[in-house]
């Protein structure tokens, strides 16, 4: 257990690694008001280590909206959405009564798109800076989070791997995605915009370090043969998500993860069909598009 800061006083937190990658904070209620110079050690606590867990925490949806939006304006994810202010998403698999849905019920079959290793809202051209999940309602098994370090899964590749990769980009075609999963018919977060190019290498443009940028929702990499694209990008995928570098989470009533999409994958176990997970979700939206490393 360490402190992180000294200039928070009485506020301070304790941090604990979580394992390969990840931290744990200890001492912060996220319910309470949280100065502006606790929120800047927490903010950058969590671009450092990629995604930081809090226990204990239930936070009402406000209280999550708020929490998010101390990083930045959030996305609206509702595709439906008539209202134009972002809000809060519920992730989960219940119908309207609180019933345990079927796993082939069409929300299940949409949602799957999560189980694929990603980073949110990569089909904008602005992708997504931070996400904000929080449980609602705990499976007793299932319903797991993993999470990977891009920064990480580029500083292990041989140089003259890394030299090839420097000036690739990766098509995201989430509606390839979609489809992929047996989802088709629109209407979903991502699927009706036309794919979009990111650099397969990018900087992070709050700390400058480099890290991969690939995802399950990239189809191929641009201009390049699709069976060595193909080839590539899961001996990439494969690097970067080894198990020896992964933090898998298993949820609890109140837990509460803060994860910096520039440089982390994560991916859904997916449900457990026994046991009801509800989750709430708030992303907060990008800054400027990613930026190629050289
Ligand atoms: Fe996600």
């Amino acid at each position: 257990m360490s402190s992180d800061s000294a200039t928070t006083g009485p506020s301070a937190f304790e941090t604990r690694s979580l394992g390969a990658i990840g931290a744990e904070v200890r001492g912060l209620d996220l319910r309470r008001a949280i100065s502006d110079d606790v929120f800047d050690v927490l903010r950058e606590l969590v671009m450092r280590e990629g995604l930081v867990l809090f226990r204990g925490q239930a936070l009402t949806s406000i209280e999550q909206i708020g929490l998010g939006q101390r990083f930045g304006p959030l996305e609206q994810l509702d595709v439906r959405a008539e209202q134009e202010e972002p809000t809060l998403v519920v992730i989960g698999n219940l119908d309207s009564k609180g019933e345990v849905l079927p796993a082939d019920a069409t929300h299940m079959k949409l949602i799957s798109i999560n189980e694929g290793w990603h980073t949110d809202s990569s089909f904008r051209e602005i992708p997504a800076s931070f996400s904000v999940f929080s449980c609602v309602v705990g499976p007793e098994v299932g319903g797991d989070t993993f999470y990977a370090n891009l920064r990480r899964g580029w500083v292990d590749l041989p140089e003259d791997l890394k030299a090839r990769l420097c000036g690739l980009r990766g098509v995201h075609d989430y509606a390839a995605a979609y489809r992929a999963r047996g989802n088709d018919e629109g209407g979903m977060i991502g699927y009706d915009l036309p794919a979009i190019v990111h650099p397969l290498v990018r900087r992070h443009p709050e700390t400058g370090t480099t890290g991969l940028y690939v995802s399950e929702h990239i189809s191929h990499i641009e201009g390049m043969d699709p069976a060595e694209s193909r080839r590539l990008l899961d001996e990439l995928l494969n690097h970067t998500t080894a198990e020896n570098r992964i933090y898998r989470h298993h949820w609890s009533v109140g837990d509460v993860m803060i994860w910096d999409n520039r440089s982390m994958l994560h991916r859904a176990q997916g449900f457990d069909q026994r046991h009801p997970r509800v989750m709430h979700h708030v992303r907060v939206g990008g800054f400027e598009r990613p930026i190629a490393a050289t």
